[in-house]
């Protein structure tokens, strides 16, 4: 059943027509799982989502609420109204939020005290996109995600050791609802469980986590922006925080996330903060307020945009000596922000792969395993035998080489069986590089969705999707599950 919301024409049309008759039911919530106009202390709330029945409203210490919803008229900016969602989000210790006034529709998704935008669209896209909706807020999906986590709470209260259950969802299950009830409200205090043991299952990082990861080849279409978009996506998916950060003035990622959708220069908004700023700055444009969160993969993924002006940059920023350690900064300002930071890097022995090599923790490099590819080998080995030399200076540890990543590898079959082996033995023995067993297959779904359109109006405009959003159960798809699998076993520490 379709429905847009964008008809809706007061607040309370907003609330009922859309959110309690179409949107609650569409998520597969029954009415006895939530709850309209709640007082908690001083908090007003539109809706209180749990994942299962909570009737009448009873608001325990494992409560498992997993939602609030905040509706506005549809003359209402809902900018103003991001910080209290934010906040309700913290002190209620609930893993979504979702904002909406009919015409725009964000989704929220809380880690610790940090909350990130993960979803966003039109009104009239929310019929559409249920799909992706359902899977970030959906009641089932909820439901599936808490079991595992009270799984993990129990095998780690009993055994003490690292627990089997996968990650299934890094959002923070509820734990102490830090809130002082009214009246109507029931409390108990039977199971209050230590702060220890809640911080550990909201995934609190006690020191920073972040790992860097840059993507390089000094050779061009081997395929560095395709990994770096798709292997994001793999990780997001998996549930991890992602940083991408593109140091390519060709801002292919910056295009490949959906960044740059306008198709008049006049309307670039990437000029005015981008990457450049970033490098030239010490002391403004942090990660924070330079990266946007990218909607070609669902959940949202924040992107550091590229743009054109880098080129022009680079001698600029070549003669300042800090320029290669402002990334290194900003990147340590953001280490509790993100898991996993990915580099795209230009397909040049320049100044900004010299910059992504010096910021990274490791290195993947993709390649083709053509002659040219290897041929340039020898270059990337060099520059990391340079950049190793300017770490060593600055007591930084030396950048660990993941592996040669065989990309766009042909799904002939003879030339599976029979050249690639020897292509791989070829990188191991005559330049010492280690390739990974994953392996990227030349495949038209993952060329063609970085170039998927969506029609608006008359126009027809770019919407590039991961593969995971634009075919989840293509065998590219599979491919970058296993190589995001592969890669989190080399990194973790
Ligand atoms: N595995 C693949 N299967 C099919 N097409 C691919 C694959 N990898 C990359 N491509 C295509 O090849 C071109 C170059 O890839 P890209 O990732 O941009 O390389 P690079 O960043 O190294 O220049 C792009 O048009 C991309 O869509
Ligand atoms: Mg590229």
């Amino acid at each position: 059943m379709d429905f847009n919301p964008e008809k809706c024409r007061n607040e309370t049309e907003v609330e009922s027509k859309f959110v309690v008759h179409y949107l609650l039911p569409a998520l597969g919530y029954p009415p006895d799982t939530w709850h309209q106009e709640v007082s908690l202390g001083s908090i007003r709330l539109d809706f209180l989502v749990f994942a299962v029945q909570n009737m009448p409203l009873t608001i325990r210490d494992n409560s498992p609420l997993v939602l609030v919803i905040e509706a506005k008229g549809p003359k209402q900016n809902l900018a103003p109204h991001v910080r209290k969602l934010r906040r309700y989000l913290t002190e209620l210790q609930v893993p979504y939020g979702l904002l909406t006034n009919g015409k725009d529709f964000r989704i929220f998704e809380r880690h610790g005290s940090e909350t990130h935008l993960v979803f966003r669209c039109r009104g009239l896209e929310v019929s559409q996109k249920l799909p992706q909706i359902k899977a970030l807020i959906g009641c089932e999906e909820m439901r599936l995600r808490q079991t595992a986590h009270f799984r993990l709470e129990q095998t780690q209260s009993v055994n003490c050791t690292p627990s089997p259950v996968p990650e299934v969802n890094p959002s923070p299950m509820l734990s102490v609802a830090k809130i002082e009830a009214q009246g109507e409200v029931q409390k108990s205090h039977a199971h209050r469980r230590s702060p220890q043991v809640s911080s550990s299952l909201i995934h609190l990082p006690e020191a920073p986590v972040m790992k860097t990861i840059a993507v390089y080849h000094n050779k061009g279409g081997v395929g560095k922006t395709t990994t770096v978009v798709n292997l994001a996506a793999a990780f997001r998916k998996r549930g991890k925080r992602v940083l991408i950060i593109d140091l390519d003035s060709q801002a292919n990622t910056t295009f490949a996330t959906g960044l740059m959708k306008f198709d008049d220069e006049a309307d670039d908004t990437i000029k005015d903060c981008n990457v450049v700023h970033l490098l030239s700055s010490e002391d403004f444009y942090p990660i924070r307020e330079v990266a946007r969160p990218a909607d070609y993969c669902i959940p949202f993924i924040d992107v550091v945009p590229a743009h054109i002006n880098l080129m022009a940059k680079e001698n600029d920023l070549g003669a300042l000596d800090q320029s290669r350690m402002v990334l290194i900064q900003k990147l340590a300002d953001v280490a509790n922000d993100y898991d996993i930071t990915i580099i795209d890097t230009p397909p040049a022995l320049s100044l900004y792969a010299r910059i992504a090599l010096i910021a990274a923790d490791y290195l993947i490099i993709p390649s083709d395993l053509k002659p040219f590819a290897n041929q340039g080998l020898n270059n990337v080995k060099g520059l990391v035998k340079d950049v190793n030399g300017f770490r060593k200076m600055f007591g930084r540890p030396a950048l660990q080489v993941l592996g040669v990543l065989a990309s766009k590898v042909s799904t002939n079959a003879k030339f599976r069986d029979w050249t690639l082996p020897r292509r791989i033995q070829v990188i191991e023995d005559r330049y010492g590089l280690r390739v990974l067993d994953s392996l990227i297959f030349e495949r038209e779904a993952l060329a063609k969705c970085s170039e998927s359109t969506m029609t608006v109006g008359q126009l027809e405009v770019p919407s590039p999707q991961s593969i995971f959003d634009f075919d989840p159960d293509s065998e590219s798809a599979q491919e970058f599950e296993r190589l995001a699998v592969e890669i989190e076993g080399k990194i973790r520490s």
